[in-house]
């Protein structure tokens, strides 16, 4: 006990640990030790960003994907999913309901849809900066450098992609026809053009083991992430995964609370995956480290087509409702909604140096 004691006070005092301290902190099975871990994340997280959760309503706009990612409900392969597009004025009107909802940030997030040329893209994101001091996130996936360009140049100020593993052979295994070499050049590109970058894993990937969780968490801290995303794997019957375990929500827990030791000034969502594991596992991702939730502002008749993994949480939500609901669950871990845009503060300091 002492020992986990000492590593978790190096973790806070020098935001540095080895692969193989990360993976001593990842083993922990008694309750004490997962308690002191999570007790430990609730206060980094208090010191640094307060007791403030950033709520960033997400607008999942096409269900559309070039890809064939093994885990995904809405990879290529899958022939029974119903493809939908929302219309591009369709999608600036529900990002203006968002900001009329109460929401500082809108994430913009498809599957890789080339139907939205640079231009219709370039189109929505101006569209919507013209009316709403509305922060705005993509999450649309791998494109070329310009084009990364052309979208922050039409006023998109973050963006959020996913490295999903950091084991290169089990990243090539679950993503037929496509590089990690490139999905890194993209995140180090987002970084170089000024983005607030998010990016992040899955936790319980069928194949994946502790040290591979320890070498994301690394990873993370390489990347410098404003903000990373972790989120369960949960297996989805219509794709060559079905019937593989998904992802354990502690493990997820012990990651996300490893994260927020090693990068305090980080935001860390609880996401929707981790709603849809637990009924309150949001509630305690927000006790473990995380400060940001991300409603879902989409219609209500596409919900249901974007289902990434199944059971996904708030499926028959209308955005009115989701909005409700998140404060009774930023009350219920006492915490209070934050106000403004809730940039990281170390992507402040870096904007306030670097103009891109
Ligand atoms: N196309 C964009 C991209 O590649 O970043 C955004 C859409 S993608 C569907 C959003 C995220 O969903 C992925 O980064 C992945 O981690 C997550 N996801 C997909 N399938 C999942 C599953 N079966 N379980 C949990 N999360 C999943
Ligand atoms: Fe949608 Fe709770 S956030 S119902």
């Amino acid at each position: 006990m002492g020992s986990y004691v000492n590593l978790l006070k190096k973790a806070v005092y020098n935001q540095h640990l080895s692969r193989e301290e990360i993976i001593r902190l990842l083993s922990a099975a008694g309750e004490e030790e997962i308690r002191m871990l999570y007790a430990a994340a609730d206060e980094v997280t208090r010191v640094h960003l307060g007791n403030e959760v950033h709520l960033r309503g997400i607008i999942e706009f096409s269900n559309h994907c070039k890809r064939n990612c093994l885990y995904c409900g809405i990879r290529r392969g899958n022939k029974k999913l119903t493809r939908y597009r929302m219309e591009p004025d369709e999608i600036v009107n529900t990002a203006l309901y968002a900001f009329k909802l109460g929401y500082p940030t809108v994430v913009l997030q498809s599957g890789e849809d080339d139907w939205y040329s640079m231009e219709i893209m370039c189109w929505i994101v101006k569209n919507i900066k013209k009316t709403a001091n509305l922060a705005i996130t993509l999450s649309l996936g791998e494109k070329s450098s310009q084009e990364y360009h052309r979208l922050k140049q039409a006023g998109a100020d973050r963006y959020l992609m996913r490295f999903e593993t950091s084991n290169q052979k089990l990243y090539g295994q679950l993503h037929p026809g496509v590089s990690y070499e490139n999905r890194m050049q993209c995140l180090f590109t987002l970084r170089e053009l000024g983005y607030e970058l998010g990016t992040g894993f899955l936790v319980g990937l069928p194949g994946q083991t502790i040290a591979d969780l320890a070498g994301d968490i690394l990873l993370l801290q390489k990347l410098d992430a404003d903000m990373a995303g972790i989120g369960p794997f949960i297996a989805h019957p219509d794709t060559p995964l079905k019937g593989c375990g998904s992802g354990n929500l502690d493990m997820v827990l012990k990651v996300l609370s490893i994260v927020r030791l090693l990068m305090p000034q980080t935001n860390i969502p609880a996401t929707t995956a981790v709603g849809t594991v637990d009924n309150i596992g949001r509630q305690r991702a927000l006790k473990a480290g995380a400060n940001v939730i991300m409603p879902n502002v989409t219609p209500q008749k596409y919900r249901e087509l974007y289902q990434l993994y199944p059971g996904k949480i708030c499926i028959d939500e209308r955005p009115e409702h989701c909005r409700i609901c998140v404060e009774g669950l930023i009350m219920s871990a006492g915490k209070i909604r934050g106000s403004g845009f809730g940039s990281s503060p170390k992507w402040k300091e870096r904007a306030a140096v670097i103009q891109p």
